[in-house]
Formats: C-alpha cells, sequence, structure tokens
C-alpha cells in the first residue's frame, strides 16, 4: 500500500503504529486524521518525517473530514476513540457517538473509495469478564461497561459493512496495552508518574483484578499483521500473554522506582470493574505474528522512559488532567484514609 489513513495518529497506540510504519515501509505515506481530543497530543509524533505524514486535524463523525482525509488512501487503520473506562461510566455519549458513529461516518465515506484493506482496532474488553481459560475470536461477545459496548457496536457496524457491501473489513482485539506515550490517566502512566512524585497509587477495589500486558510495539505488530494478511470480515486477538494482578503489577513498577509500597492506597472499587481479561491468539499466529516483549524488560523500559521524559507528562498532569484526578480520586483517597 502507497498511502494509508490512520485515524486516532495522535493518541497512544496510533502514534506508534504511526511511527512503526514510517520505519517499516520507507515507501508509504500515513495520512493521519485526528480530533486531538483531550488524549490526543501532536508532541506524540514528534520528530517523525513530516515528508511522509499529512496530519488533518479533524473529526472521525465529520463526513467532510473523513472524505478529504480519504483521498487517495489505499487502506485505512481506525484508531480513534474514547478510550477510558472511567470516563464511560461518567458519561457514555462521546463514546457511542466516536466509537459507534464514527466507525459508521468512516465506512460510509469509504465506500465509495475502494479501499484495498480497512482495520477497526477493537478490544478484548469485547468478551466481558472471563473467569476460566481465554477466549477466542469466536467466544460469545459480552461487554460490561459502556465503553466495551461502544467497542463491540463498532465492531457490529463494520462487520455489517462487510456483509452487506462486501468492503474489506477486519477488527483487532488487543489486550492491555503499555509503553512511551500514554496518556497518564490509564494505571500504569499513573502509577508511575505519581510514584516518582511520591504520590499515593489508588488501586481498586482488593487489587486483584487481572490484565494480560501488551507492549505498544507488539500490539501495532500484531494490527499490521492483520491489516496486510488477515481475511476481511475476520477479527484476531493480540494478546500479550502477560497475565497480573494489579497489586503485582503496583509492585513492579514500586520496586523499579525503589519506592516503599506504603505509596499504596486501597480505594473505592471502579464500579461493574471487570475481573479478568484473558484472549488466545493462535489464528493471529498462524499469521506470522507473536510478542516479542518480555514482560519484566517491558515495564522497565517503560518506567525509564517516563523517568527520562518528565517533559512529556507534566505538561499533561498539570493542565486538565489536575480537575480530573482531584473529582475522580480526591474523594475516594480521602476515604481510604478515614478522612
Ligand atoms: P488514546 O485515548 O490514547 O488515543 C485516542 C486518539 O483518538 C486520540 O489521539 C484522540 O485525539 C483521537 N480521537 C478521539 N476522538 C476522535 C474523533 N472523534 N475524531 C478523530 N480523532 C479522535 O487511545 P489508545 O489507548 O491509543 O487507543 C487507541 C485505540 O486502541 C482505541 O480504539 C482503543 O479502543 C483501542 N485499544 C486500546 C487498548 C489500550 O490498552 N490502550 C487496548 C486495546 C484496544
Ligand atoms: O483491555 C484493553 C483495554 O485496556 C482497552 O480497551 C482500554 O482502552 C484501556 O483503557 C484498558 O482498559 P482498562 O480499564 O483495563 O485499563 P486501566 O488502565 O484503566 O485499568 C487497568 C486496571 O487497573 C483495571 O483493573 C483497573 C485498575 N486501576 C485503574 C486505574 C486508572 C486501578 O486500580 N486504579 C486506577 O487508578
Amino acid at each position: 500500500m502507497q498511502k494509508i489513513l490512520v485515524t486516532g495518529g495522535a493518541g497512544f497506540i496510533g502514534s506508534c503504529f504511526v511511527r512503526t510504519q514510517l520505519r517499516n515501509y520507507p515507501d508509504q505515506h500515513v495520512v493521519v486524521l485526528d480530533k486531538l481530543t483531550y488524549s490526543g497530543n501532536l508532541d506524540n509524533l514528534k520528530g517523525l518525517d513530516e515528508t511522509r505524514i499529512s496530519f488533518i486535524r479533524g473529526d472521525v463523525n465529520n463526513p467532510e473530514h473523513v472524505r478529504h482525509a480519504l483521498e487517495g488512501c489505499d487502506g485505512a487503520v481506525h484508531f480513534a476513540a474514547e478510550s477510558h473506562v472511567d470516563r464511560s461510566l461518567s458519561g457514555a455519549s462521546d463514546f457511542i457517538a466516536t466509537n459507534v458513529g464514527g466507525v459508521n461516518t468512516l465506512l460510509s465515506q469509504a465506500r465509495a473509495m475502494n479501499l484495498e484493506r480497512i482495520l477497526l482496532v477493537s478490544t478484548d474488553e469485547v468478551y466481558g469478564s472471563v473467569t476460566d481459560g481465554s477466549s477466542k475470536e469466536d467466544s460469545p461477545i459480552l461487554p460490561r461497561n459502556p465503553y466495551s459496548a461502544s467497542k463491540a457496536s463498532g465492531e457490529l457496524i463494520g462487520l455489517s459493512y462487510f456483509e452487506s457491501f462486501c468492503m474489506p473489513v477486519i477488527i483487532t482485539r488487543g489486550s492491555n496495552t503499555y509503553g512511551p506515550y500514554q496518556y497518564p490517566e490509564k494505571v500504569l502512566p499513573l502509577f508511575i508518574s505519581n510514584a516518582i512524585d511520591n504520590e499515593p497509587l489508588p488501586l481498586y477495589g482488593d487489587g486483584r483484578n487481572v490484565r494480560d500486558w501488551l507492549f505498544v510495539e507488539d500490539h501495532c505488530a500484531g494490527i499490521d499483521c492483520a491489516f496486510r494478511k488477515g481475511t476481511p470480515g475476520e477479527a484476531y486477538n493480540i494478546a500479550g500473554e502477560n497475565e497480573r494482578e494489579n497489586i503485582t503489577l503496583t509492585r513492579k513498577v514500586l520496586s523499579l522506582l525503589n519506592r516503599p509500597d506504603t505509596l499504596i492506597r486501597y480505594i473505592e472499587d471502579r464500579t461493574g470493574h471487570d475481573r479478568r481479561y484473558s484472549i488466545d491468539s493462535t489464528k493471529l499466529k498462524a499469521l506470522g505474528w507473536e510478542p516479542k516483549m518480555n514482560f519484566d524488560e517491558g515495564i522497565a523500559f517503560t518506567v525509564k522512559w517516563y523517568q527520562e521524559n518528565e517533559w512529556w507528562w507534566r505538561k499533561i498532569k498539570s493542565g486538565e488532567f489536575k480537575a480530573y484526578y482531584e473529582e475522580h480520586y480526591r474523594e475516594r483517597l480521602d476515604k481510604s484514609q478515614g478522612i
């Protein structure tokens, strides 16, 4: 492919995808369409070859923005989304608009364009909480929070365009992703940056919920593999194969930063908190992908990146994020200390 559209390319995973596409496909041009919401950040694309990227500030819910961005593209990878579960619990409208409506806008505009491939980036959360074993692509879709329900709905809209209009739609379902440039509302960058500042780490519930940790470059390699080698109409799981309880992850961060466990605060749980996610990636592995990053090395690398790149996250944490943090955590943090 000569020119691809990457929506949400200024976000955490999207910007890594842009970076790795430029690195791995020297003749390819990338168009980024991004609204630059609170989590979109042009700093994430700093230092990349600007002659090979066209950045368009625009909304995936706006047909004209999408049509303009798609001009001349032969493929599209759709990352743009509202991505944080906690925010979806405080209000789901933006999640429905972007994560469901945005897929429809993208695909309805792409219908006239004859793209070779369109990949929708989805999540392992669509399977809901998994008590035993690991979900396969044909396991039931049972999302349990507004974010995951909106992602599952986006998937179904995508598959309907495959069935109804023969559009080459492929879906990936990645697990919990970590690495550089992740907005510090997500647990790892939040806990790393709080620990650097000797601030408490607000751990939900009993801290024993399980997530499967996937390094961001491995996630992007999995998306690329499904995009180029996957079968239209199919979904592919992308697992990190590093299931850990949140408390284990938290202690790991503290030990890497030489901070005491007394920084941990058990606070009132996230409502409807899914206990465990676990997916099986056998189907994608058959196409030649596998996760490369070892968990201990990946976490150590990530902690070091946030230590060495305070310029990146301090700007964010001193802005809009401050008010969000106070509203979302202060009462629960005070309660946890009997205040
Ligand atoms: P992120 O919040 O860091 O980035 C989202 C990007 O989308 C931002 O740049 C934002 O400005 C942009 N955006 C939001 N609404 C938009 C709109 N209406 N129009 C155009 N751009 C818009 O999220 P992320 O963690 O990088 O996630 C990217 C994708 O991967 C999402 O679809 C998410 O559901 C999926 N995913 C994330 C994870 C994870 O662990 N972070 C795991 C699996 C799947
Ligand atoms: O599984 C894939 C999903 O992973 C993606 O689809 C989402 O976009 C991404 O945000 C992520 O969702 P989670 O809800 O799992 O990620 P989060 O970082 O918010 O939380 C990870 C775990 O840590 C979860 O069990 C809740 C817990 N947690 C989170 C925060 C923010 C805490 O204990 N304290 C916190 O302050």
